[in-house]
Formats: structure tokens, sequence, C-alpha cells
């Protein structure tokens, strides 16, 4: 099963299957109540996405989203806890940059067991979560290093191949026309690679292949960090002028039959595509439904109600 599932996911890089690498974050001390408390205390408001996801029987999603409010680190710790949220704290690199630093370190080490791989970029999100959160099946234009600190959750991984990761999907993702959600079904569930990760464990995954999380019944925190390469980019780059050319009424060839100089060209046009404006983002701006509280049923308290 395994091995069909590595063959059926294209550009998975040299990352070839799901696997897991112990880290020492834990040990390091960045993940107890009063280091979370003092990190959501004076994280940057215009840095957090706080989510709250609803699923049918059918496993699609709906999503409501909530603002930073004025709760106190150790509220928003306490309505994260008992509640229902997924908090997303963005831009770690500067937001908690002695964890940043830290974990800079293992994903070299880690790396480097890796022949072949080199990242160009890297940026990260803290996540913070109740127990009972879920994340939607989604991708990730980048590679993933997920560092998880506290709490148990469960990694689904399904193959990048078409039936799972359509490239048009992609294009309107990596062209900020959508946020990352993929068509899904519950027919994709028996193709997943499924992953158990606890504290001190950190999972890294083919690139760009698709998943989704589901908390194991504890307070959770991951520091998710992605990163780029020169492959992702000239790929990234490429769907991204395909996404245009698409807009255009274009019918653009999918990269994957695409050579490396092919791929290079695509991303060089669309640098300057983005420089001319290239496509505007649909998801820039929304209105928030929602601002956390403690004792408030799944720990929110309806804006405009
Ligand atoms: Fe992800």
């Amino acid at each position: 099963m395994r091995d069909v599932v590595t063959k059926r996911t294209r550009y998975p890089g040299p990352i070839t299957e799901a696997k897991k690498h112990a880290h020492s974050l834990v040990d390091q001390g960045f993940a107890t109540d009063e280091a979370l408390a003092q990190v959501l205390h004076r994280y940057p408001a215009e840095l957090f996405d706080i989510n709250l996801y609803d699923y049918d029987d059918a496993g699609q999603v709906s999503l409501r989203t909530g603002a930073r409010g004025n709760l106190s680190g150790d509220q928003l710790l306490a309505a994260i806890q008992a509640g229902r949220l997924w908090v997303n704290l963005r831009q770690a690199e500067q937001g908690c940059p002695g964890l940043w630093a830290a974990a800079m370190g293992e994903f070299a080490r880690i790396q480097a067991t890796y022949p072949g791989m080199r990242a160009v970029t890297n940026a990260g999100q803290l996540i913070i979560s109740s127990p009972v959160a879920r994340v939607p099946y989604h991708f990730d234009a980048a590679g993933v290093m997920l560092f998880h600190l506290r709490g148990r959750k469960r990694l689904f991984i399904y193959p990048g191949d078409e039936a799972h990761l359509p490239e048009r999907a992609m294009e309107q993702v990596v062209a900020r026309q959508t946020t990352e959600e993929l068509p899904y079904t519950l027919a994709f569930e028996p193709d997943a690679q499924v992953m158990d990760l606890e504290p001190g464990e950190a999972l890294t995954w083919p690139l760009y292949a698709p998943h989704r999380v589901d908390n194991l019944d504890k307070f959770c925190v991951s520091l998710s960090m992605d990163f780029q390469t020169w492959p992702t980019r000239f790929r990234n780059g490429a769907l991204y002028t395909n996404a245009v050319i698409r807009s255009r009424g274009g019918r653009p060839r999918f990269t994957e039959g695409m050579t490396t100089p092919e791929l290079a060209a695509r991303w060089a046009a669309s640098l300057a595509l983005k420089r001319v404006g290239g496509l505007e983002s649909r998801i820039a701006h929304f209105e928030r439904d929602f601002e956390p509280e403690v004792g408030a049923q799944d720990g929110a308290r309806a804006l405009n109600a």
C-alpha cells in the first residue's frame, strides 16, 4: 500500500514518504502553559488566524473565523484549552524568535538526512488548538516539517496525484484565488498514510502531499515550518503563470509534464506578472465571525449576532 502511494505522488522531492524524526524543542521548555501564555499575550493581533471548523456527515467542512479580541494570554490559552478553536500564529520567525531559532537548528539536522534537499527559505506558524480541533483536507505549496510540542495529533497524508491534488485546484491556491482547501471525499480515506504524533516528534512528508489533521482529545501545540526549495519555487511560479493564462481563457499544459527549464521560464514569467499586478487575491479581506471567550460554547463569542 505504502509503495503504491509513494509512486502515485507527483513531484515528491527528496522526501519519498511521511516520516517521523525526534526533536528537542519540548525539552527546551517552549511548550509549557507559562511559555505559551506569554507568546499569546504579546503576539501581534494581525498575525492571528482563529478558526472554528465544523464537518458534516460527508466530511465536508464549514469555517468560521475569529478576531484576536482583548483577552490576556492566560485567558486566551484557557479559552483554547476548553473550547473548539484552532489558533494559528503566523510569521513565527518574528513572533517567537527563540523557539524559531531552536527549530531552525533542528530543521538543519533533519534536512541533512535527506540527500539533495536544500531549503532556500523557511517560514512558520505556531499552531495552538483545542482538544477536539480538526484541520480539513488541504495542501501546502511548500515542503513542511511539523514539530509537535504538546498533546497528540493524527496526520492523514494522501497521494499527490491528479485525483487527490488536481493541478487546477493547485493553481487557484497558489494564485490566492481560494484558501488552501481542496476537493475532498470520504472515498480518499483508504489511500491515506496515517501517522500519530507525540510531543518531541517532528513529521515531514512528500512536497505538496495533501493532508488533514485530527487532534486526539488533547490540547495540542505544534510549530509548522514550511520551506521552499528551488524546485518548489519553480513549480509554484509555473502554477501561478498557469492560473493567469487560464484566467485569460488560455489552456496551459499541466506543470507535471514540464522539464526544469520550462518550469524555470514560467517561474520567471510569474515574477513579471506579479510585478504588473497579476491576479488580484480574492482572500485578502473577510469578515470575522467571533472572538475567543472563556466559558462560552466552543470558546467563542459571536460578533454581530
Ligand atoms: Fe498543512
